[in-house]
């Protein structure tokens, strides 16, 4: 405006700006670039140098009967830096129902992961009716397991299909029955197309305890010897949780049963509690026995 520069001088000025800023702005966005090619070689090298399950398809069925488990010596971390459960003993006799309590973290999780082989132990053995479970092939294994746990898991399909995934060579009365004694009949019932609703991927058209009545159906259809229930009532309303308590009471007769649960109320009947805290075992015993010792129990029990 005052007419020191001329528009050309102007122009130039700003061209030349631009072309100076040009490269500093390409390699400021070839280092994102380069910072998310190292984090997904990360990750391809964490698959690469995964260890592969070993092959079990050569070993033996399990053959359980009556469903004794025993920990022996057990020993496990997912991370060899910090270790996780150190010798831990235990033994679930059959047709009995385990409790296992403690502070989040403490590994409850943990000893069911191991106990599906979902994970192998560092040193020590789990048995199954005396079977060792690494001399046993996985499948075989699973089947004599059925779990229910936190979040529910559905497929996009009818009730039918829902349930019938735990065995699909099932018949339409076992099915029915399956879900009368999970309490599960009378709002299938009620659903617009009945067994034949279709449920969302994630059981949208569903209540939380709708869906975790249902995968107690699938548990139920299953009958295995063994039954895992990981915080399998956290997650629904007190209404729900005794209707489901009912069900689960069916499901722990003459079955052996892991039950892990934040609700004390849930446990009390147990045959044996043990008591978590940081991998390790620190209490065990029945409700009764726990609380007249005036420990860990005692005192998460009167929190
Ligand atoms: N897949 C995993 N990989 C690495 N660490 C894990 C894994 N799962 C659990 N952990 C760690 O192991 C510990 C025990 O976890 P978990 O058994 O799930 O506890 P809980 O079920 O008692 O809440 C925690 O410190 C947790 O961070
Ligand atoms: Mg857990």
């Amino acid at each position: 405006m005052s007419g020191q520069l001329t528009v050309g001088t102007i122009s130039a000025f700003l061209i030349y700006a631009t072309q100076f800023a040009r490269p500093i702005n390409d390699m400021a966005s070839v280092l994102t670039q380069l910072q998310s090619a190292a984090a997904a070689a990360e990750r391809i090298f964490a698959l690469i140098d995964a260890e592969p399950e070993s092959n079990d398809k050569n070993l033996p069925d399990l053959a359980a009967k009556g469903g004794r488990i025993d920990f022996k010596d057990v020993y496990f971390s997912y991370d060899k830096k910090t270790p996780l459960i150190e010798n831990l003993n235990l033994t679930a006799m059959p047709g009995r129902t385990v409790a296992i309590v403690g502070p989040t973290g403490s590994g409850k999780t943990t000893i069911v992961n191991l106990l599906m082989r979902f994970y192998d132990v560092d040193s020590g053995v789990i048995t199954i009716d005396s079977q060792p479970e690494e001399s046993v092939n996985r499948d075989s294994l699973r089947r004599h397991f059925a779990m229910v746990l936190q979040d529910t898991w559905l497929f996009c399909g009818t009730v039918h299909e829902n349930i019938a995934y735990a065995r699909p060579d099932a018949s339409d009365d076992e099915i029915i029955a399956a879900a009368k004694s999970a309490h599960a009949d009378s709002f299938i019932r009620r659903l617009p197309k009945g067994y034949d609703t279709i449920i969302a991927e994630d059981g949208g058209n569903l209540s939380q305890g709708q869906k975790q009545l249902l995968t107690i159906a699938r548990a139920m259809l299953a009958d295995p010897e063994i039954l895992i229930l990981d915080e399998a009532t956290s997650s629904v309303d007190t209404v729900t949780e005794q209707r489901i308590q009912r069900a689960f009471l069916k499901m722990l007769e003459n079955r052996t049963a892991f039950v892990i649960a934040h609700r004390l109320s849930t446990i009390r009947s147990a045959d044996l509690i043990l008591v978590m805290k940081n991998g390790n075992i620190i209490e065990q015993g029945t409700h009764e026995e726990l609380l007249s010792a005036h420990g860990f129990y005692y005192e998460l029990y009167n929190a």
